[in-house]
Formats: C-alpha cells, sequence, structure tokens
C-alpha cells in the first residue's frame, strides 16, 4: 500500500515535471523572435505534398546533399548541388542549394546552415522537395532541376503595423528600397530613421539580382503599404526594410507580439503552478502518513 502510494507521487512528480519542460519549451519558443541578426530564427518553410520512401535511393543523396552543405557552408556563403544527375537511378536524383546573408562570417554561415539541415526535416519529414529560409540562411532541395531558373514567385511575407502620415519615413524608406534594388548579391542600405537589406542567390547576375529585387520591391509596396516594416521573400531574391529600433523594442512592434508574451507569461505561471501542486499533495500525504 505504501509503495503504490509512493510510486503513484514518484508518477506524479515525473509527470509535472515533463509538463513543466514543455510549458517551459513552449514559453521560450514564444519569447525567441525579433531581432534581424539572430540567424537561427525561422521565417518560413514549404514542403511537397509528395513524400519519398524511407531506405530510398533518394534518401540517400539528401543526406548527402546535406552533409555537402554543411561541409561547404565554412567556405563559401552560397553553392548549389546536382546529387545523382545523369546516375543509373534518376529517381534519387536531388537538385539543391543553400545561401547564407551576405554579412555573415563562415562559421555563423555553417551554424545556421547546420541548423537548417536539423531542422527540414522536421518539419518538412519525408519531403521530396522543401525549403527552409532563417534569419541568416536559406536551404531548399528538389527532385526537379530548379536551379538557375527564373521564379519570382512569392514565398513570403509580412507587414508590421501601418505609419500614418509620416512624410519623413516615406521618403526615406523609398530611398532605402531604391539603393537596394541596386544590389548584386547583398546589399544593406539605410537613410535617417530607416534601414533595410536585400539579398539574392549566389547564382544570380547583377542585372538578374536587380530585376528580382525589383519585383521585390514592388510587392513590398503594393502588399505592405505604409508598414513601419516589412520583408517579401520571392523564389531567388529577399528585401526587408525597418524603422529604426523597430527590432530593438519587440514590445511595441505588434499585437502579436504582446499576445506571444501574455501566452508565455500564463505558461510560466501555470508550470510553476502544477509543480506547487504536486509537491503541496506530496507533503500533505506525508505528514498524513
Ligand atoms: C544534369 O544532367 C544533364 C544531362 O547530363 C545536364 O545537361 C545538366 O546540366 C545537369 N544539371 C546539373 C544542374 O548539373
Amino acid at each position: 500500500m505504501l509503495r503504490n502510494l509512493q510510486s503513484h507521487s514518484i508518477n506524479r512528480i515525473i509527470l509535472a515535471l515533463r509538463l513543466s519542460f514543455l510549458l517551459f519549451l513552449f514559453s521560450s519558443m514564444l519569447s525567441i523572435h525579433g531581432s534581424p541578426t539572430r540567424a537561427h530564427i525561422f521565417i518560413y518553410a514549404g514542403c511537397s505534398q509528395e513524400k519519398f520512401q524511407p531506405g530510398s535511393p533518394f534518401e540517400g543523396n539528401l543526406n548527402s546533399f546535406f552533409s555537402s552543405v554543411v561541409s561547404s557552408s565554412s567556405q563559401v556563403t552560397y553553392n548549389s548541388f546536382a546529387i545523382g544527375n545523369g546516375s543509373s537511378s534518376p529517381d534519387g536524383t536531388i537538385f539543391g542549394l543553400y545561401q547564407c546573408r551576405g554579412d555573415l562570417q563562415p562559421r555563423e554561415c555553417s551554424q545556421c546552415v547546420e541548423s537548417s539541415v536539423n531542422q527540414i526535416g522536421l518539419v518538412c519529414p519525408y519531403a521530396y522537395g522543401a525549403s527552409l529560409q532563417l534569419e541568416g540562411c536559406h536551404l531548399r532541395y528538389e527532385h526537379n532541376d530548379f536551379l538557375g531558373k527564373p521564379d519570382l514567385g512569392l514565398r513570403f511575407r509580412k507587414c508590421s503595423r501601418a505609419v500614418n502620415n509620416d512624410v519623413e519615413f516615406f521618403r526615406r524608406r523609398d530611398d532605402v528600397l531604391s539603393d537596394l534594388q541596386a544590389a548584386n548579391g547583398f546589399r544593406v542600405s539605410n537613410s535617417g530613421l530607416v534601414e533595410g537589406y536585400a539579398q539574392c542567390l549566389g547564382d544570380l547576375s547583377a542585372a538578374d539580382c536587380s530585376s528580382c529585387l525589383a519585383d521585390a520591391v514592388g510587392k513590398l509596396k503594393n502588399l505592405c503599404g505604409s508598414a513601419a516594416a516589412a520583408h517579401v521573400f520571392l523564389g531567388q531574391c529577399y528585401a526587408r526594410y525597418w524603422e529604426s529600433g523597430y527590432y530593438d523594442e519587440p514590445a511595441d512592434s505588434s499585437n502579436n507580439d504582446e499576445a506571444g508574451k501574455t501566452v508565455a507569461i500564463i505558461a510560466g505561471v501555470l508550470g510553476g503552478l502544477a509543480v506547487l501542486v504536486v509537491l503541496l499533495s506530496m507533503c500533505r500525504k506525508s505528514a498524513g502518513k
């Protein structure tokens, strides 16, 4: 009987610890975001519907693609791969690339790519094609050869709250955006209180990079109107701008941030309560023995 009681309490403690650990994970996930300098922050992912079979040639080639990108990313910020192309088993062919943001150090680039490799299989398990964008790097693979093909498709956009009637802000923003369109590869720009940067895939010519960014900038203006901060990601390039200080004060940046914080606090408090309740019930049991 006593033994039963004890193992019962132990089970409860384990359960409570697990629960609070999960809540801790959940709340820390919610609080990590906002700063443009944190390379590993998730932006978007896309997965094919089609899945490959475990143990297939495709899986073998995917694993060698992953190790190739990780080792290459400590040397260069962009690389592309065609694995199994022209081999006897075309089912396993993989085309893929990675691109680090142009201002990352080689070490930061390889850390970011390694983090992408670890995440892409979790976000898109067994996918025949997948892409993942983190703050600091982009990783993509497909079964079909997409390398070097023009792609202005919109992958992701995010627009913040609007700025009202601030002529100076819009003038500065337009300066930044037109400067970004002249990027060849990677470019940072600022004007007054507006900052921004743009990035193209490493295999684009200067002319193709500019025309991709012209499209991205057009979409930023059309889709995000008068946003204080916005980003648009196309197939081969992206452009972002923000009002200075925007990312330093995540509490002010949007209602979503506030909601996220509140949920994180509630989750933390609930986690604490769960532990407390179990401890109290144990104390009562040992006192009543
Ligand atoms: C794949 O192989 C074909 C035929 O050999 C070749 O024309 C093509 O350029 C290769 N693609 C890549 C990305 O290497």
